[in-house]
């Protein structure tokens, strides 16, 4: 299946696409992920404000359409099914997506503004294999180490709270109107993303089983 996930930063979109990866044959296609990897990537002669994404990330704001859409489109014809997961994030980027493929199921993690920034503040990741953990949620279960894989957790250089507050301005200004463009098209499956990990997932494998 194609299956997009929307949700604004700390929703649970990484969570619960580690688990669609591992239920359904499909690729994670994660444009964080790729910008993370590629942070210090020149991009001067694109003749944009910034010269590498990471000063468009550690601000919280959108790296630029042209680099994004790229990063997507390469991925996508290399997956045959797909968990598309942090794109697209303004209507332009809707737009291209539009022209590259067809989605089977669109969903969108519903969570309140509070519970997010709890999330996004207490997350930690693991260096080596990108596991999510949760200081108070999700701990691990010695401090500091990945459960899976022993590597270091780490705090993302985005999940400080003043950074938090702007992605969440950012993704309420850009992101939101996406949504809603999906749900006017009667695509959009909406799931209650304050529910547990697991009641989350419950409602994301219904929702993929019953719409692919
Ligand atoms: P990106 O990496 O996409 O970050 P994001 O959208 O802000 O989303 P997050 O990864 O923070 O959250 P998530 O929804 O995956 O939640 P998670 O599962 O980790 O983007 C980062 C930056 O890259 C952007 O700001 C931008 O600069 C740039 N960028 C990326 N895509 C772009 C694009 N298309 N165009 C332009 N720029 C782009 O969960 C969060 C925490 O909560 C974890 O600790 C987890 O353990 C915990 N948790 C998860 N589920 C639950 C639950 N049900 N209950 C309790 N805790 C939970
Ligand atoms: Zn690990």
């Amino acid at each position: 299946p194609r299956i997009l996930i929307m949700g604004a930063p700390g929703a649970g979109k990484g969570t619960q696409s580690a688990r669609i990866t591992e239920t359904f044959d499909v690729e994670h296609v994660t444009t964080g992920d790729a910008l993370r990897a590629n942070k210090d990537m020149d991009i001067s002669d694109l003749g944009l404000e910034y010269d590498t994404p990471r000063e468009y990330m550690d601000q919280g704001e959108l790296v630029p359409d042209e680099v994004v859409n790229t990063i997507v489109e390469t991925a996508l014809i290399e997956a045959d099914g797909f968990v598309l997961d942090g794109y697209p994030r303004n209507m332009e980027q809707a737009r291209e997506l539009e022209e590259m493929t067809d989605l089977d199921v669109v969903l969108a993690l519903d969570v309140s503004e509070d519970e997010l920034v709890d999330r996004l503040t207490g997350r930690r990741v693991c260096e080596e294999c990108g596991t999510n953990f949760h200081v108070d949620f999700d701990p691990p279960a010695t401090d500091g180490v990945c459960d899976e894989c022993g590597g270091e957790l780490v705090q993302r250089d985005d999940d400080t709270e003043e950074t938090v507050k702007d992605r969440l301005r950012v993704y309420h200004d850009n992101t939101e109107p996406v949504i809603e463009f999906y749900d006017e098209q009667d695509q959009l499956a909406r799931i209650d993303g304050e529910q547990t990990p697991d009641e989350v997932w419950d409602d994301v494998k219904t929702t993929i089983e019953r719409e692919a």
